[in-house]
């Protein structure tokens, strides 16, 4: 595990887009994992400067999704749909076909979870991974627990993370309970991953990620176990590293 502190946000955006860009423009199809929530704009930012200054183009791109609330409409502002569609999929030429989510409204969760593994091999794999952080140490929507999930499935959201995400809606009763997630192997599989944590309330996930056990109990952890992973924080969110 690559650690990377930087001074700011805007750091973070220029190295980490970089990242995602430069791994398009060495294989114009690459498959992008993606993330939602406030850290994924960071490296957003970044990507879609780069587009707008034609240094890269993501025409050939295949893109998953990490997650997706259940019981949400895809057309609710607050479901990862909208956000990758407000924040990273309208200012730049992805192909809207090319851009994968698990349906957290499907009938059969089973079948829908098998399919979004199966599409994603299909797909050669994902080349690299953006990851963000849970204050609890989850990432993408895999929760602290007793075991490391393999593939994509349904998980009940901790009440930390459904504390945390309470600031995107008008309150937090109508925070979503469940979601849809890829699973750890799925994202182990990766060949790169970046992972991003920035402000002081991550500062406590980051130190077990980095310095504590590899245990289910810190989801995150177990990325020390991948050859490939860097992960980019400010000041704040490495506060804790001994
Ligand atoms: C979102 C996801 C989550 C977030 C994490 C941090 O697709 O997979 O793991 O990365 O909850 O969220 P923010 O960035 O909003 O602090």
């Amino acid at each position: 595990m690559n650690v990377l502190i930087f001074e700011n946000e805007d750091e973070i955006s220029t190295a980490s887009g970089s990242l995602i860009a430069s791994q398009v423009i060495e294989k114009p199809n690459a498959v992008l994992g993606l993330a939602t929530g406030s850290t994924a704009l960071i490296p957003y930012k970044t990507m879609i400067r780069l587009y707008k200054e034609k240094a890269v183009s993501f025409a050939g791109v295949t893109s998953f999704n990490l997650d997706e609330y259940c019981n949400l409409d895809v057309q609710n502002e607050n479901s990862y749909h909208s956000f990758m569609h407000a924040n990273l999929f309208s200012h730049i030429d992805i192909r809207p076909e090319n851009t994968h989510f698990l349906n957290g409204n499907a009938e059969d969760i089973n079948k829908e979870c098998k399919a979004y593994d199966d599409a994603i091999l299909a797909a050669g794999g994902i080349d690299i991974q953006l990851l963000g952080i849970g204050s609890d140490g989850h990432i993408a929507f895999n929760e602290p627990c007793d075991h490391f999930p393999e593939g994509s499935h349904i998980v009940t959201l901790d009440a930390r993370t459904i504390h945390d995400n309470a600031r995107f809606f008008n309150s937090i009763e109508e925070v979503p309970t469940q979601a849809l997630t890829m699973g750890i192997g799925s994202i182990l599989r990766a060949r790169k991953i970046v992972l991003i944590a920035t402000g002081a309330n991550k500062a406590q996930a980051v130190q077990q990620m980095v310095e504590g056990d590899i245990t289910p109990m810190c989801p995150a952890s177990v990325l020390r176990l991948h050859p490939n992973v860097t992960v980019m924080l400010d000041r704040a969110a490495a506060g804790a590293l001994k």
